[in-house]
């Protein structure tokens, strides 16, 4: 049996062609050790093969409709790497019409070139492969006095797939849930565990030894586990300073589950009680955040959500005396982003920042139900910021869910984790 992703994409390939869909590829972290493989997010939504070294060829019109170029079985190397399906497990256990072994792909090229008009093929990925299919190519142009004919037309499977990944279906829901509950119940454990004098990478550890605990393959991102100024910093991944008396921990992690994603973020107080000036900042990015989960419906389009979530923070910035003057005018000089320099949020599935287009034509997409978007305004005091109320110096907060998008409304697949500022302080005085 093929998975029903595959059987959908082959639906809406164009008849008369063929798509080249490949693994990724091993990677090297040092010398002659490797990093963690991590499936193509393509390949694994089409196939469900978690294997290096394989190629999807996808012919909806030939009887061998699903060709998996794989490793063969190999006692001496399972003995290192481990267990490969092989060639009969390429057809037993993934539903294969034909399987074979990947170092015959090359030869065979030709042959699956060699008819359809359309080439379903990303270029720019993987510069070897895409090599070898357009020398392939431009030989059998020149035999163009013998009955061959190449693809004239190549197309990016991406097309299809990223679309068709943009909305999930109920089975993808489940397994969205279940990493965001992972992640969840980490972040609930950090709030109970942190205490003044320990390290941010003690939290880190927590956070990842409870996503292991419970089945999730890895972190779905490097994790940010930001004390004090250090939440300030959007890409923060170093994760050594000190979680200090009176400051905020900024944690944003999130784990992979059976190849999805969840990504979560909360913003609490080391010691357990926000100060006055953090509760401020905190309340007005909560009051962004929750109105614009409140907005992710059908029809709603990603810039309206992001348009939304800066009239709230620039309304209250003023108020705050963070920002000076009329918001409708700071709005326009985009005067926010000295404090809001990012996306309101993004799509969110196999890969954290998800793949599908965000505008089509120039203009905004508007959501659908099956969308999971996440919904993560922040604010972002630089200390050495000059002219604002000095209690919110070195303050950065950010509060994300994930969310999805039913016809009903928002469905929050991350409401595990308190969020609102008194429920997350009486979470941890327990
Ligand atoms: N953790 C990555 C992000 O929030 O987009
Ligand atoms: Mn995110
Ligand atoms: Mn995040």
């Amino acid at each position: 049996m093929i998975r029903p992703q595959l059987a959908e994409f082959m639906r809406r390939m164009d008849p008369n062609s063929v798509a080249i869909i490949p693994s990724a590829r091993e990677a090297t972290r040092s010398n002659d050790t490797q990093y963690r493989f991590r499936q193509d997010s393509d390949f694994l939504y089409l196939t469900g093969f978690e294997e290096p070294e394989a190629i999807a060829v996808v012919a909806p019109a030939r009887e061998q409709k699903y060709t998996l170029f794989v490793r063969p079985r190999d006692p001496e190397r399972e003995i290192w790497d481990g267990r490969r399906a092989g060639v009969e497990g390429a057809k037993d256990e993934f539903g294969a019409d034909e399987a074979l072994p990947i170092v015959e792909f090359d030869e065979k090229l030709q042959d699956i070139l060699d008819g359809p008009e359309k080439l379903y093929y990303r270029l720019g990925v993987n510069p070897d492969l895409d090599d070898t299919i357009i020398r392939q190519i431009a030989r059998m142009r020149a035999l163009n006095r013998k009955p061959i004919h190449p693809p004239q037309t190549i197309i990016d499977p991406a097309t299809i797939v990223h679309e068709m990944r943009v909305l999930k279906t109920p089975e993808e829901i489940e397994l969205m849930q279940r990493a965001a509950d992972i992640a969840a119940e980490a972040h609930v454990e950090a709030m109970k565990a942190a205490r003044p004098g320990m390290k941010e990478y003690e939290i880190e550890a927590l956070i990842e030894q409870i996503f292991r605990r419970l089945g999730a393959a890895a972190p779905a991102y490097t994790s940010i586990i930001g004390a004090g100024v250090n939440a300030t910093v959007l890409h923060y991944i170093n994760n050594d300073g000190e979680l200090r008396d009176g400051d905020l921990l900024l944690i944003d992690a999130g784990a992979e589950y059976r190849g999805y994603a969840s990504d979560i973020t909360r913003t609490f107080p080391i010691n357990g009680r926000y100060t006055k000036a953090q509760r401020e900042i905190y309340d007005l990015v909560l009051e962004a955040q929750m109105s614009c989960v409140e907005m992710v419906r059908p029809g709603t389009t990603h810039d309206q959500l992001k348009s939304h979530s800066i009239e709230v923070l620039t309304k209250g910035m003023v108020r705050l005396g963070l920002l000076k003057g009329d918001p409708a005018e700071l709005i326009k000089e985009k005067k926010y982003e000295q404090f809001y320099m990012h996306g309101l949020g993004h799509m969110l599935g196999i890969d954290v920042h998800d793949v599908g287009r965000y505008y089509h034509d120039k203009e905004s997409r508007a959501l659908e139900p099956g969308v999971v978007m996440t919904v993560e305004p922040g604010l972002y005091i630089n200390p050495n910021t000059k002219d604002i109320p000095e209690q919110y110096l070195g303050i950065g907060i950010r509060i994300e869910d994930d969310v999805l998008c039913t016809p009903n409304g928002p469905r929050v697949l991350t409401n595990k984790v308190p969020k609102k500022a008194d429920e997350i302080e009486k979470l941890m005085a327990r």
